[in-house]
């Protein structure tokens, strides 16, 4: 009974999209989790490194978030507002402004593109295009900004690119930190093509870039590498954009990422984890004088996800009042580095905060880690072009124990799969 049981398919086999991916890593059906732990239907933990691919900074189902969430909704809050003002939203804007923008100083407005981290990318695409009155945007090698087709365009990865199924265009990659190896000075190439009226290179609206690149492999980018950009993008007359859909809401210790680098730029986008809850919600920030739009010229039905708006206040109001979270941040980047080092020539650490990427050989071994470490109770993906680096994405809510306890898992799959 059991036998049959197993080897019919599933409805998410015989109903779902081939195009589901997790799930093929993980194959077990979750049923519920807690702080830094998911369930499958058959009780089984699973230590959760992976954070909803980041949208889980806070843990699952944070008590300190659920609280004011169901409070909302037991008082019929409103749960769908396109872009009408509501209480709620409100209460999000005054406390981003008092907890994030005003503390350090950041001249921006704030526009709720629709409720996905693309969205915020779109925007942020044709904001700079619309400034500038310019068509081509500078992106990175190895970048990843999202799956729809003006972000696919600045996206690295080939085999991400070859599902567009039309030309994808109006973007320039350029050799993003590391990429050569150190054997040039940074932005030589980009500098000469800006220089040179011969290059062919249209002279760009805007410069988008991950601080560090999640999804192309943990690619950290130096804070000097950061400062030259910002500085390459003010003489050259380009906009900076950040990318901090994943690498920001604390996720390297300070909210956002580039405040290491002490830069500026000119547009951010964030996601994921700005709602702190895994509830769906984007923003893209840009400075004041570039607030350009037309009303409703950047428009979407999912724009006032009223119940993301409270837990995004709520985490605010927990998280970032003061540097607390930031600092244990800092602190557990040295725990899991240390920890990290110790796994051998054949595994190759890089990461900033909470962070970390673990550099295989190939995407074979990577995968046979991820796949070991789930079988011992532990949830983390690869990325990188070649799917050759485990990701490390924990909660940043992780308890010590629990940081340890991953970590261990993370040392037995190493081994067991050299
Ligand atoms: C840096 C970055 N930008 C954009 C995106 C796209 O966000 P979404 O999947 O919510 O569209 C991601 C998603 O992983 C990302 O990491």
């Amino acid at each position: 009974m059991t036998l049959i049981a197993e080897t019919e398919p599933t409805v998410f086999e015989t109903v779902e999209s081939e195009v589901r991916s997790y799930c093929r890593a993980w194959p077990t059906v979750f049923e519920r989790a807690t702080g830094s732990r998911l369930f499958d239907e058959h009780g089984r933990p699973f230590l959760d490194f992976f954070a909803g691919a980041g949208s889980l900074n806070y843990g699952h189902n944070n008590p300190a978030l659920k609280r004011p969430l169901l409070d909302y909704l037991g008082g019929d809050g409103i749960t769908h507002g396109l872009d009408m003002s509501t209480t709620a939203k409100r209460r999000f804007l005054e406390t981003f402004r008092s907890t994030v923008l005003e503390p350090r100083a950041l001249p921006y407005k704030v526009m709720f593109p629709g409720p996905t981290g693309t969205n915020a990318v779109e925007a942020a695409l044709k904001l700079a295009r619309k400034v500038t009155g310019r068509k081509t945007v500078v992106s990175f090698t190895n970048a990843f900004h999202g799956m729809s087709l003006g972000s696919l365009a600045l996206t690295g990865n080939a085999g991400k690119r070859a599902g567009a199924g039309v030309p994808l265009t109006h973007t320039t990659q350029m050799p993003f930190d590391h990429y050569l190896g150190g054997r040039t000075p940074d932005f030589l190439w980009f500098e000469r093509l800006l220089e040179d009226s011969g290059s062919g290179l249209d002279h760009p609206a805007a410069v988008i870039v991950e601080t560090v690149q999640g999804e192309g492999g943990v690619n950290v980018a130096r804070a000097e590498w950061l400062r030259g950009l910002a500085d390459l993008c003010r003489r050259r007359d380009m906009l900076l954009i950040v990318d901090d859909i994943q690498m920001g809401c604390g996720r390297t210790g300070d909210f956002f990422s580039f405040e290491e680098a002490g830069i500026t730029p000119d547009v951010v986008t964030l996601s994921k984890s700005i709602s702190g809850y895994g509830l769906p919600m984007s923003l893209c920030l840009f400075r004041d004088e570039l607030d350009v739009w037309q009303p409703g010229e950047h428009n979407g039905t999912f724009r006032g996800n009223n119940p993301a708006f409270v837990t995004a206040t709520a985490t605010l109001d927990t998280y970032w009042r003061d540097g607390t979270l930031r600092d244990r941040t800092l602190r557990r980047a040295a725990t899991v580095e240390a920890a990290l080092r110790e796994l051998g020539p054949d595994a190759v650490p890089r990461g900033r905060g909470l962070v970390w990427g673990l550099e295989f050989e190939d995407g074979e071994r990577a995968r046979a880690v991820c796949r070991r470490a789930f079988e011992l109770g532990l949830l983390v993906e690869t990325s990188g072009p070649r799917d050759e680096v485990v990701k490390l994405l924990p909660p940043l809510t992780v308890t010590d124990d629990e940081l340890d306890e991953g970590l261990g898992i993370l040392a037995r799959a190493v081994r067991h799969t050299a």
